[in-house]
């Protein structure tokens, strides 16, 4: 008898995004439903974390219902309920969590808990096609809204933290430059998109590297620097975005895109010569970037020797339940388990 395949159902409810999958053996997706809040926080210009959690309590059971349809299996065919517990917004990650917490009671079936970082680390491993013949350890770096992460990965549940953001994460100075720029919420995918007609060498924005060895980020500084230049040193000049011109804005954007992409690299690059690596994983919703992704490949191809590179699938850099249940595969295997006493945290 051929064993079966191991089903998980995966939640996901960190920040502004309800997802839940389900997916067979850490790998094989059978289904993803995201309900994304973005519109709801638009003119707000950033997550607001009450409107976050309503909206989670009112997506959260259709959502779980479209995955296990669009999946085409019922409550007997999932093995495990596993869900994103930390790290996020306390009380949007207390949806998923109870919403998985319930099922699991009611299913009697296990519960797993994963941190979300790690899981987008899990992302970039499905982009593995040769399926587990990834050289590890690899250097995985997490840039997203709230986090900016170097691990070393011995395997998808050995993670050790390198070095992470001392202030602002990446995707929060893509969102609030593009506040300065009165660009459209949210922030990144409008700066990728405006970069692309400007030139990055137009303005020599600041590359906070900490020190010859540091692993850790400060994107403050840089996002300081863009509001000077837009506002004048004082902060007391009129705000010229207004009277810029589209070149300019793009001009701006560009410049400040490669100031955040060439530390990101550079950092990573750091990394990998401090812990001998020879993959590099990436993810998080700023790896949907093109010119961090194209930056990297070419760091990683011109490595002596070559180093590999593992990107997420666009689709699986921004937040997802696909990431959680892969990751929960491993858990699942592992044998560690949750119970109903598991709660969310907001750090972690
Ligand atoms: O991983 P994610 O969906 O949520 C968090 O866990 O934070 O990441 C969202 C972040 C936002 O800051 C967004 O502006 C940024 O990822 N982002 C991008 C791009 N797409 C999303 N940043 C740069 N370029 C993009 N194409
Ligand atoms: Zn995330």
């Amino acid at each position: 008898m051929g064993s079966r395949q191991v089903n998980i159902l995966g939640i996901e409810t960190s920040c502004d995004e309800t997802a839940a999958a389900v997916v067979a053996d850490g790998r094989v997706v059978k289904s993803s439903v995201v309900a994304s809040q973005t519109d709801l926080h638009e003119k707000y210009g950033g997550v607001v974390p009450e409107i976050a959690s309503r909206a989670h309590i009112e997506k959260i059971y259709p959502v779980l219902a479209e995955a296990l349809n669009a999946a085409k299996v019922t409550r007997n065919d999932i093995d495990a309920v596993a869900v994103a517990n930390q790290p996020g917004l306390t009380i949007a990650l207390v949806v998923g969590v109870t919403a998985a917490k319930a099922l699991s009671f009611a299913w009697e079936k296990p519960l797993i808990a994963v941190n979300h970082l790690h899981a987008h680390l899990q992302s970039a491993m499905l982009a593995d096609s040769a399926c587990g013949e990834l050289e590890l350890p690899a250097v995985a770096l997490i840039v997203s809204g709230g986090h900016t992460c170097l691990y070393q990965c011995r395997s998808p549940l050995e993670l050790r933290l390198l070095g992470s953001t001392n202030d602002d994460a990446a995707g929060e100075a893509f969102d609030k430059v593009a506040a300065i720029l009165s660009l459209p919420y949210p922030g990144g995918p409008s700066i990728e998109k405006v970069a692309a007609t400007g030139n990055p060498r137009a303005v020599e924005f600041p590359r906070s590297m900490l020190g010859p060895d540091s692993l850790d980020f400060s994107f403050s500084g840089i996002k300081t620097a863009v509001l000077y230049y837009c506002r004048g040193q004082d902060m007391k000049g009129e705000d010229r975005v207004g009277s810029m011109s589209q070149q300019e804005i793009a001009d701006i954007a560009a410049s400040f895109q490669a100031a955040v992409v060439e530390v990101l690299v550079k950092k990573t690059r750091r990394a990998v010569r401090k812990t001998r690596a020879r993959t590099v994983l990436l993810g998080g919703g700023v790896a949907a970037n093109t010119a961090l992704r194209q930056a990297m490949e070419r760091m990683c191809q011109s490595s002596t020797p070559p180093i590999r590179l593992l990107v997420a699938a666009k689709r699986y850099c921004t937040d997802n339940a696909v990431m959680v249940a892969s990751l929960a595969y491993y858990k699942y295997k592992a044998g560690l388990f949750a119970d109903l006493s598991l709660e969310a945290k907001a750090t972690g």
